[in-house]
């Protein structure tokens, strides 16, 4: 296997200081259920490198981050890391956009939101969305020198190449340039929200909406890349200001093969790749620094398009498991 996939590649043209590099982290998951008691794919080197091995007797790849969260780590520490990261970026009126890349059943909905429990619903590991809402509402009410703020929600979800406002009724929303030469959805619903309650009620009615169809990989295999907008527009001394933090959950990076989709499924995972495919495009393109960015080549690329380049920033999660049965995504991602 090359010791390099397309989003390592972009780390490393980046790092020569073109624009504001991407940030790429590994999350490991747990094992349980089937990974139980089988030997590990990945070994944790250092707090920034894992070691991966495909079978016992195949050679070992090292691949490097600027982060690699072990299997032991907690939530919190991901918000640490990332989320007041994209906070502070906020407040100063940078845009970001973190993603959460990788197999269905690695952890991409783990680190994102978190996991709940199922009897009561309420968040027994809180990901970065429900930290990301109430850390908003505490930092602009707590800064005196914020005369006046607003927050506000746009969830999207991208099924087939269509956009579809997951706070509208699912109606089929488009992106249009805006007049600032940036990308929007105008048509899509701004729900504005009086605090961080009443945002996670709103995130969590859009995510009531999102598509699912059960492939082998996994009976809820999620089929489509779900795009939640935060917007704060605020006023201060020095005048009017505004940030986003555009947080996505990718759809499943696997095969098609892999997952045996067929018909309808096997549609919507070649648009699945597509999307993906271009994003990687982009994300290689913004780290090399190039003069062209193809945000136009796709809705989500155009979608992303407010929280990337210049001087906002991008995090990427890849979400990975010790599976077996999965393509691995740093394999997956080379493949892009
Ligand atoms: N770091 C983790 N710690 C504990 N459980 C995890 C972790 N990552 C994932 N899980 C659990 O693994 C399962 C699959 O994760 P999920 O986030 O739904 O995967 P994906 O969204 O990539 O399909 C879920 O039950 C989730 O709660
Ligand atoms: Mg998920």
């Amino acid at each position: 296997m090359a010791a390099s996939s397309k989003w390592q590649g972009a780390m490393a043209a980046s790092a020569k200081g073109k624009a504001t590099r991407p940030r790429v982290y590994a999350r490991l998951r747990p094992m349980f259920g089937r990974d139980a008691g089988q030997p590990e794919l990945f070994t944790v080197v250092d707090g920034t490198s894992l070691d991966y091995r495909k079978e016992e007797t195949s050679d070992i790849s090292r691949f490097t981050f600027d982060k690699v969260f072990g299997m032991d780590s907690k939530q919190e520490e991901v918000f640490t890391t990332i989320g007041e990261v994209a906070l502070s970026s906020l407040r100063q009126g940078f845009n970001s956009t973190i993603l959460a890349y990788g197999q269905t059943g690695s952890g991409k909905t783990f680190s994102m939101e978190g996991a709940k429990d199922k009897d009561t619903g309420r968040y027994t590991q809180p990901g970065l969305i429900p930290r990301l809402f109430e850390q908003i509402f505490i930092k602009f009410r707590s800064d005196e020198t914020i005369k006046s703020f607003e927050m506000s929600l746009q969830f999207i979800e991208l099924y087939n190449e269509q956009l579809q406002d997951l706070l509208g009724k699912r109606k089929v929303v488009d992106v249009s340039m805006d007049p600032s030469g940036g990308y929007q959805c105008k048509d899509a619903v701004r729900h504005v929200c009086k605090d961080a309650l009443d945002a996670q009620r709103v995130y969590e009615q859009g995510c009531a909406m999102r598509a699912t169809a059960s492939t082998k990989m996994n009976e809820a295999s999620s089929r489509s890349h779900a795009l939640l907008q935060i917007s704060v527009n605020w006023t201060e001394q020095k005048g009017k200001s505004f940030g986003v933090v555009n947080l996505v959950d990718l759809a499943g990076s696997e095969g098609l093969k892999k997952s045996g989709a067929e018909g309808q499924n096997a549609k919507e995972g070649i648009k699945i790749n597509l999307s993906l495919c271009k994003l990687a495009l982009t994300v290689k393109c913004l780290a090399e620094g190039a003069t062209h960015i193809p945000y136009r080549e796709s809705k989500l690329t155009m979608m992303l398009a407010k929280g990337l380049g210049g001087s906002n920033m991008l995090h990427i999660i890849l979400a990975l498991s010790n599976s077996r049965e999965q393509v691995h995504p740093l394999i997956a991602s080379d493949g892009l």
